[in-house]
């Protein structure tokens, strides 16, 4: 692999289509630049916990986010060969499952607007060199336009990614419009669960447990972020109804860690 800048550069491979004006990468300038300042924060914020994102996933999952991503890639019914994007792909876990299921036969195009997290990610890939990860193209772009033409992937994975995209509603169609008709998209992250007793057990671990911890890292208010994006999100039966409403024809929505995570597997 070339250096890591050269790695998050957007693939020739890609079907790149025009972005709206106000949605091109500024060549040159620090990063991906968004178009509200509620994405350009979020977009902040995700950089400045990339160092230490992986090492808080493990410690405060217990690891378990680890068996959730491997579900959430399963039910994406990727298969060897497979053109798939792993949207909001952060440091990667995500991406480098896929990598190992589509084979050097197929293409993984990860895409995120952190810089910084996509250096993680590149870094990490040539620190656990394996034959398949050439296959992973780590491309600078925004969930709201991306960057393919239609029809384009076998399957989409999204991991923690929608709850943090500001347009749920666009970053839907647009997983549906790059979509193979038949193809699924299959979408993990923290559940806006209904049963009071898994919304308040939620509530105390991110006060006592997740912000605490964090803490320790100076990273207090970053995570303080995750209770109120959580309330903000959609339940499992608001997501497939956003699903429908985006064009998908089967949607459904799965718990997952005793109700405290959920995927949502949508078929276009
Ligand atoms: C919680 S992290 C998840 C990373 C990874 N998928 C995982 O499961 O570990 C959310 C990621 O979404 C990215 N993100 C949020 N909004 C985005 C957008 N509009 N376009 C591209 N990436 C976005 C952030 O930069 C961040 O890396």
């Amino acid at each position: 692999m070339g250096t890591v800048s050269a790695a998050i550069s957007i693939s020739a491979a890609a079907a790149v289509v025009s972005r709206p004006a106000g949605r091109r990468r500024h060549r040159g300038s620090a990063s991906f630049r968004c178009s509200t300042s509620a994405a350009g924060e979020r977009q902040a914020l995700f950089s400045r916990i990339a160092p230490v994102y992986d090492h808080l996933n493990d410690v405060l999952s217990l690891g378990q986010h680890r068996t959730w991503k491997r579900i959430c890639v399963s039910w994406s019914r990727v298969k060897k060969g497979d053109r798939v994007l792993d949207l909001c792909c952060g440091s990667g876990d995500l991406a480098f499952l896929l990598s190992q299921k589509v084979g050097l036969d197929g293409e993984v195009m990860a895409v995120d607007f952190s810089r910084q997290q996509l250096h993680t990610a590149a870094y990490r890939q040539e620190q656990r060199w394996k034959l398949c990860y050439k296959n992973i193209k780590w491309i600078e772009g925004d969930a709201l336009y991306l960057p393919f033409t239609d029809c384009y992937f076998d399957a989409v994975t999204v991991g923690y990614g929608l709850r943090n995209v500001v347009d749920k509603s666009r970053a839907m169609q647009e997983i549906f419009r790059v979509l193979k008709p038949g193809s699924r998209a299959s979408i993990l992250d923290f559940n806006k669960s209904s049963s009071l007793f898994t919304a308040s057990l939620q509530s105390w671990a991110i006060d006592n447990v997740v912000v605490p911890l964090a803490s320790g890292y100076g990273l207090t208010e970053e995570y303080k972020y995750l209770k109120s994006s959580i309330s903000q999100y959609l339940t499992g039966e608001e997501l497939e109804k956003l699903a429908k409403e985006a064009g998908f024809s089967v949607a459904k929505h799965y718990e997952l860690g005793g109700g405290l995570m959920g995927n949502l597997v949508a078929t276009r």
